[in-house]
């Protein structure tokens, strides 16, 4: 089809939602390594995670070979009060830069929840409900997970702790608001409602938290509680698995209109909107069937993929959870304050950590007034106000499109655009007075995270 016939937004029918989920580890020919359990070093079991998860998530997480999964038909019918979500052609930005690239954004924030984590949000939920509990527990950092889940939760009836990082906790206030309208209820991490919290509260006082911190909280407090368990926003292989909707909906768009992207961009925090979005395309790249470059995205400051270590590791600061092998800071490795909460994990998910030892992938990490710079000449043209979070895909994409430029290369170029930074006002005020500043971990800031990695062979 001809170019100038590409509409600025292409949105699919309601009947082509995906109703499978694509399962890129079954296209892997090395598959993520398994969970570890912490007292044995074994892989762990159905029944070790029984306590923690729920249990057809569980099937999800240890299923390395079914390509696709049904999605249920209730969560189908959830999804389509936000999905599909719109593939839009960054005409206005395409212009802006003077570019020949063409660029391509999938838009998740177009939600109350404001983010694509209620793609995963709803599954687990709705497989919790069907497995009879009376609640979940979970972490959220920048606020957008645990907005999702209550919402989720909501939803099908079902009890929802937040553990929210106290530094968000606190900047955050609305979105706090939102969870609690939602019914959930929201505790600042660390707390001294829990054991783990308590110690790491004595270890360090004062501290602003962390995801690693909450994570401990919330699964000491599903462990024990009759009729709950844990569910986790990202890096577990089930949450890329229901975020691979976002891909499968960009690939079917794009087919109509015989699109290929060349470069695929996203932010990584925990992996799963990347994860999400470029699944369908890597399937076919492990399968020979077509080729692409993906680039990961993360902070300067809490650099996983760039400057981590791949090797076994816990994916919380208080060591309760199972090993997971990623590239990793050390459970133990705090970040600085970033206004990107979403990503400021110091760990990445096992399938995609696997991807990028392999080559199959590639990862940049970038500073943050540079994404604000970005955010706000993207906000400018295109109209979206942009998550912080996915702010950072759209650096990489502009300067992909730059260096067309240079080159006069016609690249076309794809980038997931998860959210809205409605609630993050406090950091564009930053930014906008000129009081944001960078912080790069030096080598010997990362060792001591380095020094903390459990010893597994
Ligand atoms: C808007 C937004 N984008 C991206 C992320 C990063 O998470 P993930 O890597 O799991 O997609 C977050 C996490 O909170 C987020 O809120």
């Amino acid at each position: 089809m001809a170019e100038n016939k590409i509409p600025y937004k292409i949105y699919l029918d309601e009947s082509e939602i995906p109703t499978k989920w694509y399962n890129v580890r079954a296209d892997m020919k090395n598959k993520p390594a398994p969970l570890l359990n912490p007292a044995t070093l074994k892989p762990m079991t159905h029944a070790d995670l029984a306590p923690v998860f729920c249990d057809e998530l569980i099937d999800q997480e240890l299923d390395d070979t079914d390509a696709y999964i049904d999605i249920p038909e209730e969560i189908q019918n959830f999804y389509k009060m936000y999905r599909p979500s719109p593939l839009i052609r960054a005409y206005f930005l395409e212009k802006a830069l003077d570019t020949p690239a063409k660029i391509y954004y999938k838009f998740e924030g177009n939600n109350t929840s404001g983010s694509h984590k209620l793609n995963s949000a709803i599954a687990q939920a709705y497989y919790a409900k069907k497995q009879g509990l009376k609640g979940v527990t979970t972490e959220t950092g920048a606020g957008q997970w645990g907005t999702a889940l209550s919402m989720a939760c909501s939803y099908f009836g079902l009890d929802c702790k937040v553990f929210m990082v106290k530094v968000s906790y606190e900047q955050k206030p609305f979105r706090r608001e939102v969870m609690r309208t939602y019914g959930a209820s929201v505790t600042p991490s660390p707390s001294t409602t829990t054991e783990v919290g308590r110690k790491i509260l004595k270890a360090h006082p004062g501290t602003t938290g962390s995801l690693g911190c909450a994570i401990s909280e919330a699964v000491e407090v599903a462990t024990h509680t009759d009729g709950y368990r844990y569910v986790l926003g990202s890096v577990l292989n089930q949450v890329l698995l229901h975020q691979s909707v976002i891909g499968l909906e960009a690939k079917a768009a794009l087919d109509k209109y015989n699109v290929k992207p060349d470069i695929i961009i996203g932010c990584a925090g925990g992996g799963s909107n990347l994860g999400g979005l470029i699944s369908p395309f890597m399937g076919e790249k492990l399968r020979g069937e077509n080729d692409y470059k993906f680039i990961a995205v993360e902070p300067a400051s809490c650099p996983s993929l760039t400057r981590g270590k791949f090797a076994y590791d816990f994916c919380d600061t208080g060591m309760i959870c199972p090993l997971a092998k990623m590239y990793t800071l050390g459970s133990g490795f705090i970040p600085s304050a970033n206004h990107a909460g979403g990503l400021r994990f110091h760990g990445m998910s096992s399938t995609l950590s696997q991807l990028y030892h392999d080559g199959l992938m590639e990862a940049r990490a970038v500073e943050q007034t540079s994404v604000f710079a970005a955010a706000e000449q993207f906000a400018r043209v295109e109209g979206i106000l942009p998550a912080p979070e996915s702010s950072h895909a759209i650096r990489v994409a502009i300067d992909e499109a730059l260096k067309c430029k240079e080159t006069g290369e016609e690249k076309t170029i794809l980038f997931g655009l998860t959210g809205t930074g409605y609630f993050d006002m406090v950091a564009y005020q930053k930014y906008n007075d000129g009081e944001m500043s960078d912080y790069i971990p030096t080598d010997a800031d990362l060792q001591q995270g380095f020094d903390g990695l459990p010893k597994v062979d």
